[in-house]
């Protein structure tokens, strides 16, 4: 409990890592581990995260920035860091970080970055208060920031794409494709 009487707990309480062996039956038609084994051992770190630090039963709301920068391959050991970066009323944001070491090298590469945003559920299924976040370093105050302009810049984005497509005319679009690798056989704008 802090001074308020509410419940804060820090990140170390709750940080997690998932560690786990890419075996053959993992791999896609190419050779390499498919992109949604990676994101279901994501999704399970996360949910662990925001489990421990919320004590409640989380779901995931959204996933952002889950961009593949190096491929994964069978017989690597992957591994999922997770920690709580931003907490909100009942959403937490947990960031992961993704290697794969290759275990006869020993070689580890950092494949991705992402982040889960987690709500905590109550007994009713409505969403319900998490713990306020402890930040106990410099790394932490940097990341419970970020997540604040994270959530900024989505909201922007929405609101802009929603203007945007309020306003757009035939014309504008016939611009924006005529340079595109696209065929465009309708008269129409959806
Ligand atoms: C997540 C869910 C509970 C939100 O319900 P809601 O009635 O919209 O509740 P609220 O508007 O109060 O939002 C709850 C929190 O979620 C956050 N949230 C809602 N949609 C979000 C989104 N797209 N991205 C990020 N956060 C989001 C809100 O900002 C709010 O955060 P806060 O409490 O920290 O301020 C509801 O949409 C849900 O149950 N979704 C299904 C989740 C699920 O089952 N996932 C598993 C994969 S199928």
């Amino acid at each position: 409990m802090n001074e308020n009487n509410e419940m804060a707990r820090p990140a170390s309480f709750s940080r997690t890592t998932i560690t786990e062996l890419m075996i053959p039956s993992y791999a896609n038609f190419g050779g390499k581990i498919h992109g949604g084994i990676l994101l279901s051992l994501m999704d399970k770190v996360a949910y662990a995260t925001a489990t421990k630090h919320s004590g409640a039963y989380c779901v995931t709301v959204s996933v952002d920035t889950v961009d593949f920068l190096q491929p994964v391959e069978v017989g690597e050991l992957v591994s999922m860091k997770a920690s709580i970066n931003y907490v909100g009323n009942s959403s937490m944001v947990i960031g992961i970080k993704v290697v794969s070491e290759n275990v006869k090298t020993g070689e580890i590469k950092h494949t991705n970055t992402c982040y889960f945003t987690m709500v905590a559920k109550g007994e009713d299924d409505r969403p319900t208060k998490v713990p306020k976040l402890i930040l106990e370093s410099a790394t932490e105050v940097r990341r419970f920031v970020e997540a604040i302009y994270r959530k900024k810049f989505k909201q922007n984005y929405e609101t802009n794409l929603h203007e945007i497509k309020k306003n757009w005319e035939k014309q504008d679009i016939e611009t924006l494709l005529k340079n595109q690798r696209c065929i465009n056989t309708t008269k129409e704008v959806g």
